[in-house]
């Protein structure tokens, strides 16, 4: 007898569809294929003779703790190495405002479970991160969102927002942000505003998350202060950084920075979800920070990025038919694209897979409508000639188009 799974699952879970952007992004792995999708590190820059020897001496010097259950907060020598290594960066920190999670994914299902009620109000930009949206949708959040300009989050629109929100009861959780370098766009949000933005959570007394993988793959310009420094301490921020883009992602460690008393409930929330992160990555982590490797590494491949953003931008330039537009950014990971009057990213994409390069599609970062014309390009992952070569079959598709 067939079982009817459906009837057995949670409504959350009943309301939890495979996204069609997945599928999309599933026709990207063929080998063939030029990819621009993912938002994957470079896998030539990881430092895998450094992590092999790390490996060999936790396992000699620490092997009964590291194959050990660790604390829920995470390996000591780790926070302290992060908080350590943060400060240094102009993100000041205590180990104890530190939790270690399992990726910063971890970090955005651990902030839905503790603040989200089905049917609570967050605020995120139009576009943001998609796995953010994933998170924040399964724990049935109302999830609003204010359009971005070359600046990120548009102030203006954030304070309407919030009043027309005040006006009808609804209270406000947190607002979510990437403001630097920010995934899908690649802008960064001015000092300017990001004060405009805490002054404005204080007033209507909301959160502000900073989610920040990217901000220390800067290339050029001047770095801008974290909203997580701004605060001050107060508590009204949470901080989360990961090691997935700066060194490797297979290692799943990240931090989520708050007010020690918050970091309390969060450690309870994590507890039921995994006991503790990875206990051997995290000595090996600890390690690799402790030793100055981290800041090297990241020395290493902020050239290596910022060549292939020129490379990319280089070939936009050349390759792309004109009224096509794209964001410059000064760091991270991704360029954004929007394709002329007419033209639609998602036609488009299949028509790029024949040409075997592959994007993701705009629409795959707004909380309802939008991104219709946009696309996400990632220069970090692609070799120098790929990324030419899968610039000009695009360019090429979309002239097609037109
Ligand atoms: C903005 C943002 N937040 C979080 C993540 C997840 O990172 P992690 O590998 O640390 O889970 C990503 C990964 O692409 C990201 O771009």
């Amino acid at each position: 007898m067939e079982i009817g799974f459906e009837s057995f699952y949670s409504k959350r879970a009943r309301g939890m569809k495979a996204s069609e952007i997945r599928e999309l992004l599933k026709l990207t792995q063929n080998k063939e294929i030029i990819s621009f999708a993912g938002g994957l590190p470079n896998p030539g820059a990881f430092p895998a003779k450094v992590a092999a020897e790390l490996t060999k001496e936790v396992f000699e010097n620490h092997a009964e703790d590291a194959l050990q259950y660790g604390t829920t907060e995470g390996l000591p020598t780790l926070r302290e190495a992060f908080a350590e290594n943060y400060s240094a960066h102009k993100l000041e920190c205590s180990p104890d405002q530190i939790l270690i999670t399992s990726g910063s994914q971890q970090g955005l299902d651990l902030l839905s479970k503790v603040f989200l009620n089905p049917g609570d109000t967050i605020i995120v930009g139009a576009p943001t991160y998609l796995g953010a949206l994933g998170s924040f949708r399964a724990f049935q959040a109302n999830i609003e969102s204010v359009p971005l300009d070359e600046k990120g989050f548009r102030v203006d629109a954030l304070e309407e927002k919030l009043e027309a929100l005040k006006h009808e009861g609804k209270r406000v959780k947190f607002i979510y942000l990437v403001p630097t370098f920010q995934n899908p766009t690649g802008v960064t949000i001015p000092e300017d505003r990001r004060k405009r933005i805490l002054a404005m959570a204080e007033e209507y007394d909301t959160l502000v998350v900073e989610d920040d993988p990217y901000g220390r793959l800067r290339f050029e310009g001047d770095g801008v202060p974290s909203l997580f420094s701004l605060d001050r301490g107060v508590g009204r921020v949470i901080h989360m950084g990961t090691l997935s883009k700066l060194l490797a992602p297979g290692l799943r460690v990240a931090t989520l920075m708050g007010h020690p008393d918050m970091i309390k409930k969060f450690v309870i929330a994590k507890q039921s979800t995994d006991l503790c992160s990875n206990t051997l990555t995290q000595f090996i982590s600890a390690e690799y920070i402790r030793r100055g490797h981290l800041d090297e590494h990241v020395k290493f491949i902020r050239d290596l990025y910022g060549k292939k953003k020129n490379i990319m931008l280089q070939a936009m330039d050349d390759f792309m038919p004109s009224g096509v537009e794209w964001t410059r950014p000064e760091g991270g990971m991704f360029i954004w694209a929007t394709v002329p009057e007419g033209l639609n990213t998602v036609d488009l994409f299949s028509k790029a897979i024949e040409r075997k390069v592959a994007y993701v599609v705009g629409r795959a970062f707004y909380v309802s409508d939008g991104g219709e014309r946009e696309m996400r390009l990632n220069f970090s992952y692609a070799s120098d000639e790929s990324i030419r070569e899968g610039i000009e079959r695009l360019g090429k598709v979309i002239e097609e188009a037109l």
